[in-house]
């Protein structure tokens, strides 16, 4: 199993949108794909399932010392074939206050004892705390979503560090790539961004750039993917695409639409 986490401490860059969607056009080519929620907004949650539905959550199965259930009794199915979800909580939040060693490889140790799964997608919460620790603990790769906009990549070199860091206990770990979000080619701040990206992380900048899309706004209301919610929009093209780049650079076959066309 690949598990990729969506990391990048700033707020609003796409995580979410970009952890929903991928998952879902993974799943739509035929891989078995596992979403999980570490972000106690919920956010991907809740693009895929009802709350009165969710009976168990990552938080149950993360948080604390008591008896714990096992991830398997967090999973739920999605309308999308061979999607399935971990919902998150607010309660996951007390993930941060972890401190013993044991407790930052419980994803990890709860994603080895699962075997159907091709893929499992971390949506990561916005902070460099434990919880995106333990998330780089548990993945073999991730994709950092930065949004195309005016201001100094700092940030990204901070999480780039914490990924170098995380690779001295999971040496497995490597950064798949960087993705440009909210990106305009009318708007010269958004070109600029973008090379910039590309001259600090020379190779590693993916092709495919997220464009902004109203559609990617109103897709999860609705609980839908991009693919399903405006299957002719800018976002499903790109997330299509970035799909087929993800597992290109995995070396996966990308040609399979073995499911479902979306519609
Ligand atoms: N390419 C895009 N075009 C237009 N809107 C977008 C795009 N990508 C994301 N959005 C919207 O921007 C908001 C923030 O996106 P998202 O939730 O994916 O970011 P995030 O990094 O997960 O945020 P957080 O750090 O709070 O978890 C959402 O309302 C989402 O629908
Ligand atoms: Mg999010």
């Amino acid at each position: 199993m690949k598990t990729i986490a969506i990391a990048n401490q700033k707020g609003g860059v796409g995580k979410t949108t970009t952890a929903t969607n991928l998952a879902a056009g993974l799943a739509i080519r035929g891989y078995k794909t596992l979403l999980i929620d570490l972000d106690s907004q919920c956010n991907a949650t809740f693009t895929f399932l009802d709350q009165s539905l969710i009976k168990t959550t990552l938080a149950d199965v993360l948080v604390g010392y008591q008896e714990r259930p096992s991830l398997i009794d967090a999973i739920y199915e999605t309308h999308i074939e061979g999607l399935d979800i971990a919902p998150s909580h607010i309660r996951l939040a007390l993930l941060e206050r972890s401190v013993q060693i044991e407790e930052h490889y419980r994803l990890k140790d709860s994603l080895e004892s699962l075997e159907a799964y091709d893929f499992a997608v971390i949506d990561c919460p916005p902070s460099l705390g434990m919880t995106l620790t333990q998330a780089l603990l548990a993945s073999s790769h991730a994709i950092v979503p930065v949004a195309a906009q005016f201001y100094p990549l700092e940030g990204v070199v901070d999480l780039t560090s914490t990924m170098q860091a995380t690779r001295r206990l999971n040496p497995s770990l490597s950064i798949l790539g960087y993705l440009m979000t909210y990106f305009d080619g009318r708007n010269r701040i958004c070109g600029e961004a973008l090379a910039k990206m590309q001259e600090m992380f020379d190779g590693l900048v993916f092709e495919t750039v997220i464009r902004t899309n109203v559609k990617l706004q109103t897709a999860p209301s609705l609980r839908k993917s991009i693919f399903e919610h405006a299957p002719d929009s800018h976002g499903s093209k790109d997330y299509d695409s970035l799909t087929d780049e993800v597992l290109q650079r995995l070396k996966m076959d990308s040609s399979l639409r073995l499911v479902q066309e979306a519609g």
